[in-house]
């Protein structure tokens, strides 16, 4: 490979409101194309969202688009390409091969991967995680809590932290930001649901380092501050891309 040749590779980003896709530079960790985004479809059907998925990559442009890896984000569990949870979407999904329709519609092979996996692989590759060893727990804070855990840079795939139960609920249907927005609540109150939420990671993983994500840690000046937590815990540096990065670097290997 020549000095010159920069490694690429396309992430798509399937989430409850959008999908959104773009082609990465994975040495930089830029996009190095237009991001494009198309709402998610009412109902959040396979067939429907497959076929977005096509739209988006067939619209992705720039140099090697057509050969590079191509990695795809999903909002549940994922194991051996197959959708194994539906939290926040179709429950159409539960049990579907979907790596195996997504190849078939695109015509290319995909690596799927759990939303907040990708984040905290994106982190972990580009960001407030990149280079650290022991434990960083990526939280995502958005309709549901998602999760990444990367110890000494490996990535441990499927950690449902946002399904613990604390205090008899499901800890994303107190804690997540559509939570927040749903009971109205100011930053003081959800502060505390986080607060509990964290003390209890804190507790059971004795993580290294917190990070959050999502796109409501870009105001993590109105709630971070007011969290008392023994371990260090920042704001993720990526929240729109992160699924993009994430992907693309998990499909490429990297
Ligand atoms: C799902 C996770 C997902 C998270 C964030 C949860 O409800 O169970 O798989 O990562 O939401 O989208």
């Amino acid at each position: 490979m020549g000095h010159s040749s920069h490694r690429i590779a396309i992430g798509i980003d399937i989430g409850g409101t959008g999908i959104k896709g773009a082609s990465v530079d994975l040495d930089s960790g830029e996009l190095i194309s237009e991001r494009i985004k198309i709402a998610t479809p009412e109902g959040g059907h396979p067939d429907a969202i497959i076929e977005v998925v096509a739209e988006i990559v067939s619209r992705i442009g720039g140099p090697g688009a057509d050969s590079a890896p191509l990695g795809v984000t999903f909002p549940a569990i994922i194991r051996d390409g197959h959708t194994m949870s539906a939290a926040n979407v179709s429950r159409e999904w539960i049990g579907l091969d979907a790596r195996s329709l997504f190849g078939r519609a695109l015509g290319r092979e995909i690596t799927f991967v759990n939303d907040a996996d990708a984040a905290g692989f994106a982190e972990s590759e580009f960001g407030a995680a990149k280079g650290r060893n022991g434990l960083s727990l990526v939280t995502t804070l958005g309709t549901g809590i998602g999760a990444g855990a990367i110890y000494n840079g490996v990535l441990i795939p499927n950690f449902e932290l946002g399904h613990l139960e604390i205090d008899g609920h499901d800890a994303e249907s107190r804690a997540a930001f559509s939570a927040k927005e749903r009971e109205g609540l100011g930053w003081e109150e959800w502060a505390a649901r986080l607060q509990r939420f964290y003390e209890v990671l804190e507790f059971l993983f004795s993580p290294d380092l917190l990070i959050v994500g999502g796109g409501v840690s870009k105001s993590h000046e109105h709630f971070l501050p007011l969290l008392r937590l023994d371990t260090p815990i920042v704001p993720a540096v990526h929240r729109n891309n992160a699924g993009i990065l994430g992907a693309a670097a998990f499909a490429a290997g990297a």
